[in-house]
């Protein structure tokens, strides 16, 4: 087990000097993971991981859940204030207007191998729009404006596209009748989807469009504080949120109760699980000490979609699991996360496991351009320091001089 915290310091410890000494002669801090160490200040969005509240601008997540659309939470998310129905239109028609990407793209996306994960296709196609959109212009706020626009409008449509050509089949335009996430499913399945599987999908994307300093968030912001293109930042967040550590766990999450296949099942596994120190897929959170505010959310969600389109037996897996995970896990404070039900909600929208994270992305591209033009905002590029580990100062020898490896 690695450990937590070397050496254990002080809180209010005085910050290491910038040539990375620590000051005042005290051991430099080291937290693996950075756990608990600030490397921001944001005025984005809030986590209270104690009670389970998560709020984006001040404003609860569950209300955005309920009453916003995506679009314009993404525009609370990146321009701070919820938008005047003046605003809101002039937003969501200038996503409409951007949401068709250039057939170059498209081409390019022909030759990438159909097998690949469409995760690696989405980060190729999102730096590729840099290659198109190439003044970078970060001082010129209509520069800014217009790549948000971009962003924004083209990463569904980059998603859906690969989507159909991997299957052989050429992408279709998107359709200007349809808002921003019914025009996503149906660029995807090729069918003018149900209302109300639109509504929670939009939901979906609402509920993980931001979530404070996670691995790709934090990611995109050391992008951004060298000043590159935001097409470098967003491709940059994409490449982290693939890991199965961070968005890649709800494709995970559905194996899992697959291969534990019935609710009787549930506890001979988990034990066993626990036994072989195996990391339960969808629980546990570096911020949450309850179950995530997101997760109940989204199991509402879940639950709505299966009283409408049929029930799903593996969320019978999935709510005995979370029923004795909190038994085993919920004393050292591991609950479900949002990956756990997301899973659940794309599967049953019809969505293949393998798209999932990339939806996490478009969703939390909105999060990575807030914290993009906050980093612009108060820039200072990041380069923390690191504790030498490795050899003392050796010379350099000659092949015929060294020792014969082992
Ligand atoms: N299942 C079982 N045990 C878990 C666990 C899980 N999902 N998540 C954490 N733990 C345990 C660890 O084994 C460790 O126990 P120990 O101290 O007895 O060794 C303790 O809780 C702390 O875990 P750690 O991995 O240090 O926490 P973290 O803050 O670094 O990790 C996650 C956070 C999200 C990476 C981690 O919980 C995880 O890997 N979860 C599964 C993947 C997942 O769902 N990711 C999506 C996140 S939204």
């Amino acid at each position: 087990m690695a450990a937590k915290s070397t050496p254990e310091a002080p809180a209010a410890a005085a910050p290491p000097a910038r040539d990375g000494t620590a000051a005042h002669g005290a051991p430099p801090l080291f937290r693996p993971g950075l756990e608990g160490v600030p490397a921001t200040q944001s005025a984005i969005c809030d986590i209270d991981g104690r009670q389970g509240i998560l709020t984006y601008r001040g404003v609860p997540v569950d209300q955005l859940a309920h009453h916003s659309s995506f679009l314009e939470t993404a525009y609370l998310l990146i321009w701070g204030e919820l938008p005047t129905i003046f605003q809101l239109n002039a937003f969501q028609q200038d996503v409409q207007m951007h949401r068709r990407v250039s057939f170059r793209i498209r081409d390019m996306m022909k030759c990438f191998p159909a097998g690949g994960h469409p995760m690696d296709a989405l980060q190729a196609s999102a730096a590729s729009l840099g290659l198109f959109y190439s003044r970078r212009a970060l001082n010129d706020p209509q520069y800014i404006t217009e790549a948000v626009v971009r962003l924004i409008a083209k990463i569904p449509t980059m998603v859906a596209a690969f989507q159909l050509i991997r299957k052989g089949q050429d992408p279709i335009q998107p359709r200007d009748d349809l808002a921003y996430s019914a025009n996503f499913l149906y660029m995807l399945t090729e069918r003018e989807p149900d209302q109300l599987a639109a509504r929670i999908f939009d939901a979906c994307l609402i509920l993980h469009a931001e979530h404070s300093l996670n691995a790709s968030t934090f990611s995109a912001r050391v992008t951004a504080s060298t000043l590159t293109d935001p097409y470098a930042v967003v491709a940059s967040a994409v490449g982290t949120l693939a890991g199965p550590l961070h968005g890649g766990a709800n494709e995970d999450v559905l194996e899992m109760l697959e291969q534990i296949g019935s609710p009787d099942r549930v506890e001979a596994w988990l034990d066993q699980a626990i036994a072989s120190k195996q990391k339960i897929m969808g629980f546990g959170h570096r911020e949450y000490k309850v179950k995530d505010p997101r997760a109940v959310i989204l199991q509402g969600l879940a639950e709505d979609l299966f009283l409408r389109f049929g029930h799903d037996t593996m969320y019978d897996v999935a709510c005995r699991l979370e029923e004795v995970a909190a038994d085993r896990l919920g004393p050292k404070g591991i609950f479900p996360n949002v990956d756990f039900y997301s899973g659940l909600v794309y599967r049953k929208l019809g969505i293949p496991r393998d798209l999932f994270t990339p939806i996490f992305a478009i969703a939390r591209t909105a999060g990575w351009l807030a914290h993009w033009r906050e980093q612009l905002g108060a820039n200072r590029i990041y380069r923390p320091t690191q504790i030498y580990t490795g050899s003392p100062q050796r010379p350099w020898l000659p092949l015929e001089s060294r020792p014969a490896a082992l």
